[in-house]
């Protein structure tokens, strides 16, 4: 009998069971007609070296990695690809022949879903990305290449904010503040939430006059409700307000294309995930 195993592939963090990725990528591999093992790892930081060696070593073919180890896994990797240097992150691992290739998909799945799913361009609009940690570091490039008029970074903690810009000067229409130096009469057209409030689940204190009636609410974390910066965005007039599943889906179809060279078709995934749409995103009547 010819028994041919399953590649393996799977996502590593710190915690990992409430990770969404093995159903998503499993979803993809049944719509394409393919079989893939793809498991979730509790991996802590100092395994994380001995976790990846010993993979490899088992033939596996790809890891996602997740919080907290995006940067750390950096380290352990042969090869990094342009955005994964550029975003200080990595969130793809490939396993060639005999190196270990780190990538980044992250920034591309947050585009393709305000540009694409939502039909939100980003060119000639002002951006606010609110939070100055991993996450809005992964985001800053890829947006700044759809040429936005102005991409303003805000945090609670000014320094930080200005520490980030500080590693994007080649742009010259980035600029970043403390929240509470936040401008009234200076709204945006598109404002993300990059701050890690909504995991923590501590409480959020912005502006209310960074909202105009068209502006464009993006909460880059998820839950199975609407998030609190989501009914912040509402109860202060935002255009609507939408949070980040469809990201996740994204940067995942993105993994799986370069891992099998192949790009899952995402339109359906959110329902098969059993994601109510009307949590997803909120929309002024
Ligand atoms: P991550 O890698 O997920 O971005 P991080 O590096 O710990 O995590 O950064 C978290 C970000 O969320 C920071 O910008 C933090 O602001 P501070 O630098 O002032 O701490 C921001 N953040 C977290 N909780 C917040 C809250 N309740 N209100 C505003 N900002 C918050």
């Amino acid at each position: 009998m010819n028994i041919i195993a399953k590649e393996q592939y799977g996502v590593l963090g710190d915690p990992i069971s409430h990770s969404q990725s093995p159903a998503i990528h499993n979803l993809f591999a049944s719509q394409l007609h393919q079989t893939i093992n793809y498991k979730a790892f509790h991996v802590i930081q100092d395994e994380l070296k001995k976790f990846i060696a010993e993979y490899k070593k088992r033939g596996g073919k790809g890891l996602n990695v997740t919080l907290p180890h995006k940067t750390a896994v950096m380290e352990y990797i042969d090869e990094i690809s342009p955005r994964a240097a550029k975003a200080g992150a990595v969130n793809t691992l490939i396993f060639d022949e005999n190196k270990i290739i780190g990538d980044n998909t992250d920034g591309i799945g947050l585009i393709n879903d305000l540009e694409n799913n939502f039909h939100h361009n980003i060119k000639n609009k002002n951006i606010l990305i609110i939070g100055a940690g991993g996450a809005s570091r992964g985001i800053i490039s890829p947006l700044m290449e759809k040429e936005p008029s102005s991409l303003t970074i805000t945090n609670r903690t000014a320094s930080k904010a200005n520490r980030l810009v500080s590693r994007f000067q080649q742009y010259l229409n980035i600029d970043a503040c403390g929240i509470d130096a936040l401008k009234p009469n200076q709204p945006y057209d598109i404002i993300i939430n990059a701050t890690s409030a909504g995991v923590t689940s501590t409480s959020i204190d912005f502006p209310c006059f960074i909202i105009a009636k068209n502006t464009i609410c993006y909460d880059l974390s998820y839950e199975s409700s609407p998030t609190q910066f989501m009914l912040w965005a509402m109860k202060n007039g935002a255009e609507c307000a939408i949070q980040g599943w469809g990201m996740l889906i994204e940067q995942a179809a993105e993994s799986y294309l370069i891992w099998k060279k192949i790009r899952p078709d995402t339109s359906a995934i959110l329902k098969q995930l059993n994601i109510n749409a009307s949590s997803q995103v909120l929309r002024r009547l």
